[in-house]
């Protein structure tokens, strides 16, 4: 670097850096940023927590069991279920070998199981 291109004046202008200090909010202290960071990962746990109450369900199906349903349905034996917006839930499962429960239970979800089932 020579002298042309390194300006000391420029560079620790202070003005420059009364400026710089005013825009940049002064660091919190670690124990407030901590207590924010666990907030912040708590609050995210709950809403997860929530939404899967509220929207989660079991995972799909066993595909034979639900071709076996699709067969009931075109013969009439069965109603076609309704689609509804589930989360499925990995490893919550039917373990009904019963076609018609399963794919009944495979749109309710956590939420609801209280309605029918007593806890
Ligand atoms: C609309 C009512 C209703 C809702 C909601 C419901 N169930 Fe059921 N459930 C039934 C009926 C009816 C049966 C069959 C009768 C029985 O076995 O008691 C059953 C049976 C079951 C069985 C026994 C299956 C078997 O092989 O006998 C399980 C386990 C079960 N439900 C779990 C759940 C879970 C978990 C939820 C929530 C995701 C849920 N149910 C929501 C009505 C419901």
């Amino acid at each position: 670097m020579t002298d042309e291109t390194y300006n000391e004046d420029e560079l620790y202008n202070e003005d420059a850096e009364d400026d710089a200090e005013a825009a940049v909010e002064p660091k919190a202290p670690l124990w407030r940023r901590l207590l924010f960071g666990a907030f912040v990962t708590l609050a995210v746990l709950f809403f997860a927590g929530v939404m899967l109450y509220e929207f989660g369900g079991m995972s799909a199906p066993d595909p034979q069991l639900k071709a076996q349903y699709e067969q009931m349905v075109a013969a009439g034996y069965a109603q076609p279920i309704q689609a509804r917006f589930t989360i499925p839930i990995p490893g919550c499962k039917c373990h009904s070998s019963d076609p018609v429960l399963t794919m009944a239970h495979s749109t309710r979800r956590i939420s609801e199981c209280g309605s029918c089932h007593a806890r």
